[in-house]
């Protein structure tokens, strides 16, 4: 399912936080949004997700026109085709890891057999091996970030929204979820990236770097050295 933003402007307290921006996201790429923070990654993001409205411009989704969707068709297209990989977002801390990875997929009268083997083969991907049972709320916030990537992929989501994937997570971790969503642009998913990591902007497929920040602070020259995750 491909996404499509065309001349797309967002005005938030007064100021073009995005302006005439312009993207196309097609299944089985990975495209990653850079540029320092500020500069609206997170925003484009939402925009694409149908999850912010828009001041200027179209979102086309799957070649039907999302821009004015109501919360029945967006809630639609979240349930059947999306997937959000985001901080502190979209988990339910008092449930347990295994709930979360199954959400909205949890059949009435609990998990059948296949279920749990698809659950687990899902937390084995993304380095959370045998943690099913544990409460989210327990974990770190990488290990959240992971468990919203393991949903990603039991759900098969056609496309999925990553804002920040590696940040808090070490080398080998960050390695992991790299290599994970580029097996699941190869799949056939359109995997859609806002981030500040050089190594995950590398690989890639396409990166857009998004205009200069509207936020006026001190710039590095290289944006990379300034974040430790
Ligand atoms: N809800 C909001 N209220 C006020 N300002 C916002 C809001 N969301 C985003 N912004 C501003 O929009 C700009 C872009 O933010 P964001 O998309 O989060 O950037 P990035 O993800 O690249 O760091 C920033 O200046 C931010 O302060
Ligand atoms: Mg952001």
């Amino acid at each position: 399912m491909d996404i499509k933003a065309e001349n797309i402007t967002v005005t938030i307290e007064g100021k073009d936080v995005l302006k005439g921006q312009s993207v196309h996201a097609t299944p089985g790429e990975t495209l990653a949004f850079v540029g320092p923070s500020g500069c609206g990654k997170t925003t484009l993001l939402n925009v694409l997700g149908l999850l912010r409205r828009v001041d200027g411009g179209q979102v086309h989704v799957g070649g039907r026109d999302a821009t004015r969707w109501d919360d029945r068709r967006r809630r639609r297209f979240w349930q059947q085709h999306a997937a959000f990989v985001f901080q502190d977002y979209g988990l339910i801390d008092e449930e347990s890891v295994e709930y979360n990875v199954a959400l909205s997929q949890m059949p009435i009268f609990g998990l059948v057999k296949r279920h749990r083997a698809g659950i687990e083969s899902a937390l084995d991907r993304v380095g959370l091996v045998g943690r099913a049972g544990e409460k989210v709320s327990t974990l770190s916030g990488g290990e959240k970030q992971r468990v919203g990537l393991a949903r990603a992929m039991f759900r098969s989501a056609d496309v999925i929204f990553a804002d920040e994937p590696t940040a808090s997570l070490d080398l080998d971790n960050r390695n992991l979820v790299t290599l994970f969503l580029q097996e699941e642009a190869a799949r056939g998913a359109a995997v859609i990236i806002a981030t500040h990591d050089e190594a995950l902007i590398k690989a890639c497929d396409v990166s857009l770097r998004l205009g200069s920040a509207v936020v006026a602070k001190p710039r590095l020259a290289n944006p990379a050295e300034g974040y430790s995750d």
